[in-house]
């Protein structure tokens, strides 16, 4: 692409964002702890998803400082639903670091050390926040990218962020780094989708050489992730007197510490099925988990769980696998269920 083009793409694509950018509440502040917030709250889930959970966290904590003070419960309590659970933790370590040192960084090599701070949230936060010329890389934007170059470099291969790298640089529009990230994500999230790319409301579709080619559907090129095959657990729903049996993570388990969950065979393994409530799948990395919910008959030793009354329970970090099992129990109350005789262990 020659100099001339890249200047008129940048003024489009700005001007484009100007008119019709989603209004999201991070968008209407330049404070670097909101934008870093919703950037690390936004890697993980949907933008409308992410709505809610973005304003009662800052709602609770709406500065660092208060972030930094912020009590195991409460934190899990804000994050819960949202996944990566170390991600809380980290960012409450990160405010810490920020309260220590007086402020947020405002450099890009001083935002990249704080803690769950990786290339994607500096550049972010160093742009949006800052003003700094760094460009980011995330899904959207290899997409958006490998359709403008027309490129065929695989997204997921060794090379893919180096070579995207360098053409996120060249295009970055200097004088306004921040809105030009947010655009090309932007871009990448409302037009340039994956499946149906409306190349018509785009507004660079005229430098698009994806678009000249015909091959905008077929990038861009990733060699997927193979996810393992199906692994069968089931999770054992125990009620009684309004109260459920549950277990809690030790606080510190690597994996979501201090949740609360339900029981499986390892916590409860005399545990008797009487029917079999629905199920649920659940993807974790490579992990494809096909989940069955059993009702249980209350146990008489309960062993490493506890009776949590459900009125105590939203106030109490959950899991994602918990909502799931959860919304199977209350969704279908009047379907017919098959009656079980047999040990749900194992
Ligand atoms: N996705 C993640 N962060 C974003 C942002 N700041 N603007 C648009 N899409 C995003």
């Amino acid at each position: 692409m020659t100099a001339n083009e890249i200047s008129q793409l940048r003024v489009r694509l700005l001007n484009w964002f100007d008119q019709h950018k989603r209004d999201l509440p991070w968008r209407r502040t330049k404070d670097a702890y909101r934008i870093w917030i919703s950037e690390i709250m936004l890697q993980q889930t949907r933008v409308a998803a992410v709505i809610p959970y973005y304003e009662r966290f800052i709602a609770r904590f709406p500065d660092a400082e208060a972030l930094a003070n912020a009590p195991e419960v409460d934190l899990l309590a804000h994050w819960a639903g949202l996944g990566y659970y170390s991600r809380a933790h980290n960012l409450r370590s990160a405010a810490r670091d920020v309260v220590s040192a007086g402020g947020f960084p405002a450099t890009y090599d001083g935002i990249r050390e704080l803690p769950g701070i990786g290339d994607y949230t500096a550049a972010a936060v160093a742009s949006i926040a800052f003003e700094l010329p760094h460009a980011v890389l995330d899904g959207n934007v290899f997409r958006v990218l490998s359709r403008v170059f027309n490129d065929s470099t695989d997204i997921k291969g060794p090379r893919a962020r180096k070579h995207f790298g360098k053409l996120a640089d060249d295009l970055l529009d200097r004088t306004q780094p921040g809105d030009f990230n947010q655009a090309m994500m932007e871009l990448g999230a409302t037009l340039c989708l994956p499946k149906a790319p409306q190349c018509l409301l785009c507004p660079i579709a005229e430098f698009c050489r994806a678009r000249t080619a015909q091959t905008q559907a077929n990038l861009p090129i990733r060699v997927t992730l193979q996810r393992n095959a199906e692994e069968q657990r089931t999770v054992f729903w125990i009620e009684r007197n309004g109260k459920l049996l549950l277990w809690q993570r030790p606080a510190d388990a690597r994996l979501m510490p201090g949740f609360w969950e339900l029981p499986e065979g390892a916590q409860l393994p005399q545990a008797e099925a009487s029917e079999i409530i629905g199920g649920f799948r659940h993807g974790i990395t490579v992990h494809n988990y096909k989940f069955t919910v059993v009702r249980c008959a209350p146990p008489t030793d309960v062993g490493v769980c506890q009776w949590v009354s459900l009125t105590q329970l939203n106030g109490l970090p959950t899991s994602t696998i918990f909502r799931k099992a959860w919304r199977v129990v209350h969704r279908d109350s009047g379907r017919e269920k098959v009656q079980l005789g047999v040990s749900a262990a194992g």
